[in-house]
């Protein structure tokens, strides 16, 4: 079942990070022996930095490298926009679509999104799909209308627990500091997990579901312990090799 799957623990760097941040990513790598025994490591490191990671990390393939967006087409003129085809050409196995930032910032929908993940297929990369409700939403008691509504629109059909992650990420605690309660992840990965399986079977039971927003060292072990989380997205508290292997040291 769900709970035996092999977490994941994801960095999202955003905007973040210089060719001088090779060395915190090194430290990454060298700590990393001690907890792949617990946990996948998969840092995603701003687009220039992908290729330099990639290299860095090919040595020890403790940590894999991924994007943080693709579009969906495998080239043209579209510019300022990367390819999956391009990410894995650098060196990523994975790439982050659908985050509520890309959302909120470039219009991104449920529609683009699914063509997104579908780009990262036929590349041969595994779509990390993000979905979560906004403080109003959740005010209104609309989570699980909209959790329901973005799995729906914004997995592709063949998703498989090979080439899928989902990412819950609630808007409302992404860079904030808040996190739902346990008992709220709970219930939410719950509802992902039943709605995984009605649509892909035993691939959907599978896929694992990552928790995000304010993922830190101090909750982790928490939040990390709930039934059907089966890793992190992490935000802020990845661009510290410190904090980041400290989190992945919390999986059960
Ligand atoms: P945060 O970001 O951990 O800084 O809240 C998470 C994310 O947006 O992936």
């Amino acid at each position: 079942m769900s709970s035996t799957l092999r977490p994941l623990i994801a960095g999202n760097w955003k905007m973040n990070g210089l060719r001088a941040s090779m060395s915190e990513f090194e430290a990454m790598i060298a700590g990393a022996p001690g907890v792949t025994g617990k946990a996948d490591l998969l840092v995603c490191p701003p687009a220039t930095l992908i290729a330099a990671f990639a290299a860095k990390a090919s040595g020890s393939k403790s940590v894999a490298i991924g994007g943080q967006d693709c579009h969906p087409k495998p080239s043209g003129a579209h510019t300022g926009d990367i390819s999956a085809e391009m990410l894995a050409d650098a060196g990523a196995s994975a790439v982050i679509v659908g985050h509520s930032e890309r959302r909120a910032d470039h219009g991104e929908s449920d529609h683009l999104v699914r063509q997104k993940a579908e780009a990262a297929w036929r590349a041969g990369l595994t779509a990390i799909v993000c979905i979560g409700e906004t403080q109003t939403q959740r005010d209104a008691a609309q989570t699980l209308d909209i959790c329901r509504s973005q799995l729906q629109g914004s997995l592709p059909e063949g998703a498989r627990a090979g080439n899928l992650v989902v990412a819950y990420e609630p808007i409302w605690a992404i860079g904030t500091g808040l996190t739902p309660t346990a008992k709220d992840v709970e219930q939410i990965h719950q509802f992902i997990r039943q709605t995984l399986s009605a649509r892909f079977k035993d691939e959907g039971v599978g896929m694992r579901i990552l928790d995000g927003g304010s993922v830190k060292p101090s909750n982790a072990r928490e939040l990390l312990g709930v039934a059907n989380v089966n890793g992190a997205l992490i935000g802020g508290a990845s661009l510290k090799a410190s904090d980041f292997l400290a989190i992945a040291a919390d999986c059960p």
